[in-house]
């Protein structure tokens, strides 16, 4: 019978034998781990834990915030502060960063993450998630301030996502390709089940929210256009569609079985570039997506190149099987 490879057996070879990740870093992805498989405890019991519905706050974002919402960046901070491994954080669900309190050591990493993607699904029982991004403080000063996080995605030293769905699986990479985790909820712990996933480089799927067709700006609507005249249009070979709304869902699809993810830019609210994240949903996305062989790019740039302005920085997203992403991407340039 093969041996099972748990998360901690995983990272301790990243550690010892690949030399990947120091000590840490390994220390604080299984934080993040445990800080998950206790969301992903909430979210099963559902109504039975009184965990669905709105919280009657607004995020920072203007977003009405569900209870999951905070519960989950709550049990992320909790996790995570005392460990010695961080010196701060950021969420979707916060205005501005978490410093770690002075009663705690500081560590030299900056965690960024979206504790609850998906929100919309949470009362209908569909897929959610957890994403999360880390990167190193910048050396020098003391303290740590919100400059500190306003890195480029390429300067990631792990990134992945807890999906919440038929099976809660932790998606991982520290830089040496992506691994892809199981729960198994006898045991407790995070079971290896795929390393090295690979992206198709091309596709016959996409997912857009086609509501918004009419607000898409001339590539994106071109783009869709081919693919929805099929066998008969241009691109010769008819596309299916799915739209989960769940970023996380819609990404693991795509790890699995190849596809083209966007959210682009629309005219709805033409002053912001987009809807998503840059910093703890396109970036570590983004990263994912590059290391498992396909691209992201906002149309105009990769991802991972942008340097933000801001933590809280919106950006058009079109990621997944690279030879759709390039083809996007060559639309926008013809304009
Ligand atoms: P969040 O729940 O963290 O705010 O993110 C939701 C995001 C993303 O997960 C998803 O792809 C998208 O919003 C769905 O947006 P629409 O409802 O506009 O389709
Ligand atoms: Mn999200
Ligand atoms: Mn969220």
């Amino acid at each position: 019978m093969s041996q099972k490879i748990s998360l901690t057996r995983y990272l301790v070879e990243q550690q010892r034998v690949d030399g990947h990740i120091p000590s840490q870093l390994r220390l604080l992805i299984e934080v993040v781990a445990r800080a998950c498989k206790s969301v992903s405890q909430a979210v099963n019991k559902g109504a039975l834990g009184g965990v669905l519905g709105t919280a009657g706050s607004e995020n920072v974002q203007g977003e009405v915030q569900k209870k999951l919402d905070i519960i989950a960046n709550e049990v992320l901070i909790e996790a995570n502060e005392w460990g010695g491994h961080l010196a701060a954080m950021a969420s979707e669900e916060m205005d501005s960063i978490y410093v770690v309190p002075n009663r705690y050591p500081q560590g030299e990493y900056l965690l960024l993450f979206d504790p609850l993607d998906g929100s919309s699904n949470i009362d209908v029982n569909v897929s959610i998630g957890t994403i999360f991004s880390v990167l190193k403080k910048p050396a020098g000063e003391a303290g740590v301030q919100e400059k500190d996080f306003l890195q480029a995605g390429k300067c990631q030293v792990a990134a992945g996502y807890c999906i919440y769905g038929p099976q809660t699986t932790l998606v991982l990479t520290v830089g040496d390709g992506v691994a892809m985790f199981t729960l198994d909820r006898e045991q407790g712990s995070f079971v290896l089940v795929q390393e090295h996933m690979k992206i198709p480089e091309d596709t016959k799927e996409f997912a857009i929210n086609m509501s918004n067709m009419r607000h898409w700006d001339a590539p994106v609507k071109r783009y869709i256009d081919e693919c929805l005249a099929g066998a008969e249009g241009p691109r010769g070979k008819d596309f299916n569609m799915r739209w989960i709304a769940s970023m996380v869902a819609d990404v693991h699809r795509i790890l699995t079985r190849g596809g083209v993810f966007m959210y682009p830019w629309d005219r709805r609210e033409p002053n912001k570039p987009g809807k998503l994240r840059l910093m703890y949903e396109a970036n570590p996305m983004g990263w994912l997506v590059e290391q498992a062989g396909g691209a992201a790019t906002n149309g105009k740039q990769r991802i991972l190149d942008i340097q933000p302005e801001k933590l809280h920085e919106r950006v058009s997203v079109i990621l997944g099987s690279r030879n759709e992403v390039e083809r996007v991407a060559s639309y926008h340039s013809a304009v």
